[in-house]
C-alpha cells in the first residue's frame, strides 16, 4: 500500500452518468465526472488535483504539440461479482510507462502519483465501472511536454493526466489483418518498445490503407526484411503452430511489452502449453498454414483483451481460419475474464483493490 498521499479534490455538482447508455459503449467514447491533472515544474512535481472533467487551457506554442513529447498507457479496472472495484497489474504499466518517459527524456512519475492518484480518482468515480459482459472501466494515464518554447530540446514543464473512460469491447468481431511491407513501425534503435503517442500516429497512414482495402488493421514487419513479425497496430500477436504457442520476441526493442501480452503467456503456460518468445516470419506462418498445423492466431492487449483474427493476408496469399473451431484462445480468454471478474482466486497476485 502507498503512503496517503495530498489530493486536491473538487467534486463535480452533478453527476452526468444517467446521460450514458451502459449497453453501448463505443471504446474510449465517454469520459467519466472526474480526472487527475499534476504538473511538473521547476524538477518536482506539484500537488495532484481530482477535479471535473474539463478543457485544458494550454498556448499553442507547447512543445508537445510540436515534437511528440507525449506518452501515454492503457489499464482496465473491473468489478467483481460482489461489486468490488478491482484494476487489473497498475503496477506494471507504472514500471512500463516510466521506461517510456525515459525513453522520450521525460521526468518519472511518482508511484504514488500514478497509483494512489488513479486509485483514489477510480474510488470516486467507481459507480462509472460498468458490469456488462466484456465492458470494463478503461484507463488512460498520458504525460506531455507544456514548455511555451519552438526549440528542439526537452520541456522543463509536463503535465500527467489520468482520465477514465467506461467501454466496451474494442474490437467486437474476429478480425482481418493485413501483413504490412511498405511502412515500417519500428527498428531498433528507435522507439518501438515505447508507448509515445508518435508510435500511433505514425501508425495511421498504413491502418487507412489497410482499411481500403477491407481489413481491420497491419501486421508490421520488420524494416530490413519485412518478413519479421513484430507486432499488430493496436496490439501483440500470438500463432500457434501444433502444440506451440508463438510470440515474436521483445529484446530488438521494437515491440511493446504489453502487459496482457505477459499475462497471456502465463496463463497459456498455466494451462499446459508450450509457449516460445522467438523471432517468427511469415514464412514460417505460410508453411505451417499450407501444412495445416497453422491453427489460431490472436492478439492480446489491453484494449483488446484476447482478439481472435480469422484473415491474415500476405501479398496475394489469404490465411482464413475458422474461429468458432477454436479452442486456445477461447479457452486464455475466458481465464482471463475470470481472474478480472474475480470469478477464480487470483493466484497471480494481478488485481489490485480501488
Ligand atoms: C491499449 O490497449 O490500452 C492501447 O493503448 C492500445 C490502443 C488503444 C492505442
Amino acid at each position: 500500500m502507498i503512503a496517503a498521499m495530498d489530493i486536491r479534490v473538487t467534486k463535480v455538482s452533478k453527476s452526468k452518468i444517467n446521460e450514458i447508455n451502459f449497453d453501448n459503449l463505443p471504446f474510449g467514447k465517454y469520459f467519466t465526472d472526474h480526472m487527475l491533472e499534476v504538473d511538473y515544474e521547476n524538477g518536482e512535481w506539484k500537488t495532484p488535483e481530482i477535479k471535473p472533467y474539463q478543457a485544458l487551457s494550454l498556448e499553442p506554442s507547447i512543445a508537445a504539440l510540436h515534437y511528440g513529447q507525449a506518452i501515454f498507457e492503457g489499464i482496465k479496472a473491473y468489478k467483481n461479482v460482489n461489486g468490488e472495484a478491482f484494476i487489473f497489474r497498475p503496477e506494471d504499466n507504472f514500471r512500463r510507462f516510466n521506461i517510456s518517459a525515459d525513453r522520450m527524456q521525460m521526468p518519472a512519475v511518482p508511484e504514488e502519483i500514478f497509483i494512489e492518484g488513479m486509485r483514489r480518482l477510480i474510488e470516486i468515480d467507481k459507480n462509472w465501472i460498468p458490469a456488462k459482459k466484456d465492458y470494463s472501466l478503461y484507463i488512460r494515464p498520458f504525460m506531455f511536454a507544456t514548455d511555451n518554447v519552438i526549440g528542439v530540446k526537452p520541456s522543463d514543464t509536463y503535465k500527467f493526466i489520468i482520465l477514465l473512460s467506461p467501454t466496451g469491447p474494442y474490437y467486437a468481431t474476429p478480425m482481418k489483418i493485413h501483413v504490412e511491407e511498405k511502412y515500417t513501425r519500428a527498428t531498433p534503435g528507435g522507439v518501438g518498445f515505447a508507448k509515445n503517442a508518435g508510435n500511433y500516429g505514425a501508425s495511421l497512414k498504413a491502418f487507412a490503407d489497410a482499411k481500403a482495402e477491407g481489413y481491420d488493421q497491419v501486421l508490421w514487419t520488420d524494416a530490413f526484411e519485412h518478413k519479421w513479425l513484430q507486432e499488430v497496430g493496436t496490439m501483440n500477436v500470438f500463432f500457434i503452430i501444433g502444440n506451440t504457442v508463438i510470440t515474436p520476441s521483445l529484446d530488438e526493442g521494437t515491440i511493446l511489452e504489453g502487459v496482457t501480452r505477459d499475462s497471456a503467456i502465463t496463463v497459456l503456460k498455466e494451462m499446459g502449453l508450450k509457449v516460445e518468445e522467438r523471432k517468427i516470419s511469415i514464412d514460417e506462418l505460410i508453411e505451417a498454414y499450407k501444412a495445416g498445423s497453422f491453427l489460431e492466431v490472436f492478439g492480446t492487449g489491453t484494449a483488446a483483451t484476447i482478439s481472435p483474427i480469422k484473415e491474415l493476408r500476405y501479398r496475394d496469399f489469404h490465411m482464413y481460419f475458422d474461429t468458432a473451431t477454436w479452442k486456445i484462445s477461447p479457452a486464455l480468454k475466458k481465464n482471463l475474464t475470470d481472474i478480472r471478474e474475480g470469478n477464480v482466486p487470483d493466484k497471480f497476485g494481478w488485481m489490485v483493490k480501488v
